[in-house]
């Protein structure tokens, strides 16, 4: 690639970062959209669900869009349940989209984070599908979701959350626009060097967003002269930070079943008996105790190489204690 197509893709990246708004999470439904629907006509927008009247138009005027938006619902999904596999409230209940319950109805921390990570996957997927070519026209048009089409329901308040975490997710997507290099000369020398700036894997991006949840600032929202502000509920001196993941209603600890308040428990559910993590029992269980059952996994063994080049395995099975929360 030549360095000038490259500093147009770095510059057009960041464009689409600044402009490839996205405050919602209903859009997340998308993600059920049947593999075989191609959404290449117009009259495909109806059947997508999870899209407001307002937002089918949209899908009608971006159709060459929604295919790369679908995958990033995909992408939204897979990525923050892996990214909470380890934690009691492990992201399953985003799958439930577009009717989702009160633990990401509500404005708790949870919601914060698939608001942030949600916000940084359409801009991510689209830059991707914009960077491999698989998005021929790259137009930067609005996306599902705008700012302020959300539901009616909802505070003020909740409105206010929701676009200060979606920018926290763009903010952390940009700053890890990662500069890549790479060396060519004799023998790896490094007398010239190329550089350029890439995108992050998804993975990583959600990571550092686990690392905000955790630390997030709880907010309430206050008058401050003519107007209401969000800020910090303990420390009300300082503004509520760029960098921060903000929530206003505390969650329960998801130790036990409570659907009214979105919490569905941690009984069976895996733990590790000998991490000392979110994942140990200990905490997985909330001090419940735990049931061990043997399970059995089926490995590759006894491995051979042949001359040249390949390798042949046995398949070996073996029992393993597992633990779940009693
Ligand atoms: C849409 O895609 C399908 C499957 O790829 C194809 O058979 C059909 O001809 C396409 N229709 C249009 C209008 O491009
Ligand atoms: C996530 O939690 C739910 C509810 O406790 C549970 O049913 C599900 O099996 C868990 N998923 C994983 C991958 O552990
Ligand atoms: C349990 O935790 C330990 C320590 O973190 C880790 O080495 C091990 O792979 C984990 N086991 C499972 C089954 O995840
Ligand atoms: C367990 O905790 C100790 C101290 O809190 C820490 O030093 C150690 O690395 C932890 N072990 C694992 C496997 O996380």
């Amino acid at each position: 690639m030549k360095p000038s197509l490259r500093f147009f893709l770095a510059g057009f990246l960041l464009l689409i970062l600044q402009t490839g708004l996205c405050y919602g999470i209903k859009w997340i439904a998308l993600s059920k959209t049947p593999l075989a629907l191609a959404l290449n006509q117009t009259q495909h927008c109806k059947q997508l669900e999870g899209l407001v009247v307002s937002q089918v138009q949209l899908c009608r005027s971006n159709l060459e869009l929604m295919q790369t938006i679908v995958q990033a619902a995909r992408e939204v999904i897979k990525t923050c349940r892996k990214t909470f596999s380890d934690m009691r409230w492990n992201c399953s209940s985003i799958e439930l989209a577009p009717n989702y319950l009160l633990d990401l109805e509500r404005g708790t921390r949870e919601s914060a984070f698939v608001y942030a990570l949600s916000a940084a996957a359409i801009s991510h997927t689209i830059a991707r599908a914009c960077t491999t070519g698989d998005l021929p026209g790259c137009s930067c048009g609005p996306i599902p979701d705008a700012p302020m089409k959300m539901k009616k329901s909802g505070s003020q308040a909740n409105k206010l959350m929701h676009l200060h975490n979606s920018e926290v997710g763009r903010q952390v997507l940009k700053a890890s626009l990662e500069m890549k290099c790479k060396c060519h000369g004799v023998s790896g020398s490094c007398s010239i060097k190329t550089c350029w700036k890439g995108l992050q894997e998804l993975r990583d991006i959600a990571l550092d967003l686990k690392t905000k949840y955790l630390s997030a600032t709880k907010v309430v929202h206050r008058p401050m002269g003519t107007r209401k502000y969000l800020v910090p509920k303990d420390i009300d001196i300082r503004p509520v930070k760029e960098t921060e993941l903000i929530y206003l209603q505390s969650s329960p600890d998801f130790c036990m079943k409570n659907e009214k308040v979105g919490s569905h428990g941690t009984q069976d559910r895996q733990c590790n008996k000998t991490s000392n993590g979110s994942d140990s029992c200990d905490l997985m269980c909330c001090g419940r105790g735990y049931n061990p059952y043997m399970d059995k996994v089926v490995e590759r063994c006894h491995c051979k190489y042949h001359w040249c080049c390949y390798v042949t395995c046995k398949k070996c099975e073996r029992t393993v204690e597992r633990y779940v929360c009693k």
